[in-house]
């Protein structure tokens, strides 16, 4: 890319999340939020007010404004079911693309978009925030220390009784659809594999205040033989894990057990030969809180990174397709009844 002071983006989608992606896009020195879209102006219009984005162009029509405005970036924050017309539209009008999660709403859709980033070449990647977070770059780094031996089993929970009372009480698959692709993308980027084949099954907990199934217990094979499951529910009060989950990760020669938030410990085994082996504690190096430890912010200026250096982004479309075949497979599954392989 030739060199340019000012990278110049147009946000689409004003709504819960975008104050977030526009307070991480004001901070940074190199760009200039030009634009901003949604198919309610005021709401357009609300986040410009409150981020002080008095030159930014404010729109209803994303054609219009990408002609006006001639951005390098586009950061989509529209709902799912609008991710793919958005995305292919601004790729095709020569843009960069950072969005929200999901990819897509289909994987068909997504198969499109990631066509369109590598025919129109440009990069294309998606917000999965957890890999910009402290805690899992730490057990990432002591899996990768190599001291544990390989991975063989993954385990992960994720269990919170979340009373949303919007649009989610009457989502079909809603677990699956709305927040697995985080624990699904996160288990790819702890062990490294790729999804093989899954076994899902989905139900509603009696007395759940949920329309359809908001439980889910998968069962995926990955590459090189590892199995990684996955239990989970928003149907579940009490005992709350983290929004990150609760991992139990066991290799040849030790496991982790992480809560999703600081508490990472390692026992690797010390002496074998015995009914039990003997295991010593070992504490994981910790990993600096800094600009790229802090979720969607980190995402945010390491995609803008990208493009400024002509680098791939880690969570383009290429790869974050992966995570998200995971989540059709399993529904899927759960729909069938049976075990699917997984493709992409
Ligand atoms: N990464 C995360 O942790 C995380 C957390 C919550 C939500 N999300 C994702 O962020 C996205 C947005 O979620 P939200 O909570 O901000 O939703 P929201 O409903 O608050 O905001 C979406 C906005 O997009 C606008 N919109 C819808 N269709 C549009 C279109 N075709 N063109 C322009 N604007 C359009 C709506 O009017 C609304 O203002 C979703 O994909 C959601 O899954 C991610």
């Amino acid at each position: 890319m030739e060199q340019k002071d000012m990278l110049r983006i147009v946000l689409v989608g004003c709504g819960a999340m975008s104050r977030a992606w526009l307070q991480t896009a004001t901070e940074l020195a190199d760009v200039e939020v030009v634009g901003l879209v949604d198919i309610y102006e005021e709401a357009a219009h609300a986040r410009a007010r409150e981020l002080q984005l008095t030159q930014a162009l404010i729109g209803t029509d994303l054609g219009e404004v990408l002609e006006r405005t001639r951005p390098d970036i586009v950061f989509n924050c529209t709902i799912p079911e609008a991710h793919l017309q958005t995305s292919l539209q601004a790729l095709e009008a020569g843009c960069h693309v950072l969005s929200e999660k999901p990819l897509a709403a289909s994987l068909e859709a997504a198969r499109t978009l990631v066509a369109a980033a590598k025919r129109v070449e440009r990069y294309f990647a998606v917000m999965q925030n957890r890999r910009y977070d402290a805690n899992i770059l730490r057990v990432r780094h002591a899996l990768a220390s190599g001291e544990l031996g390989a991975l063989t089993t993954v385990n992960s929970d994720f269990y919170i009784g979340a009373h949303f009372g919007g649009f989610r009480d009457q989502m079909r698959h809603v677990l699956l659809l709305d927040m697995a692709i985080h624990t699904f993308d996160a288990a790819r980027f702890l062990t490294g594999a790729d999804p093989v084949s899954v076994y899902c099954h989905e139900w509603n907990p009696a007395g759940s205040w949920y329309d359809h199934d908001a439980s889910a217990i998968a069962i995926f094979e990955m590459t090189g033989g590892l199995m990684y499951t996955y239990r989970g529910s928003w149907c579940a009060e009490g005992l709350a894990t983290t929004w990150e989950s609760d991992w139990r990760l066991i290799a040849q020669r030790g496991s982790i057990t992480w809560d999703g938030g600081k508490d990472v410990r390692v026992q690797q085994v010390q002496e074998t030969g015995g009914f039990l082996s003997t295991f010593r504690d070992v504490e994981p190096d910790l990993v600096e809180r800094t600009e790229r430890t802090q979720g969607h912010s980190s995402a945010i200026r390491d995609f803008v990174a990208c493009v400024r250096e002509g680098r791939a982004p880690q969570t383009s479309g290429t790869d974050n397709i992966k995570s998200l075949a995971m989540v059709f497979a399993a529904i899927e599954s759960a729909e069938s009844g049976k075990r699917v392989a997984v493709s992409w």
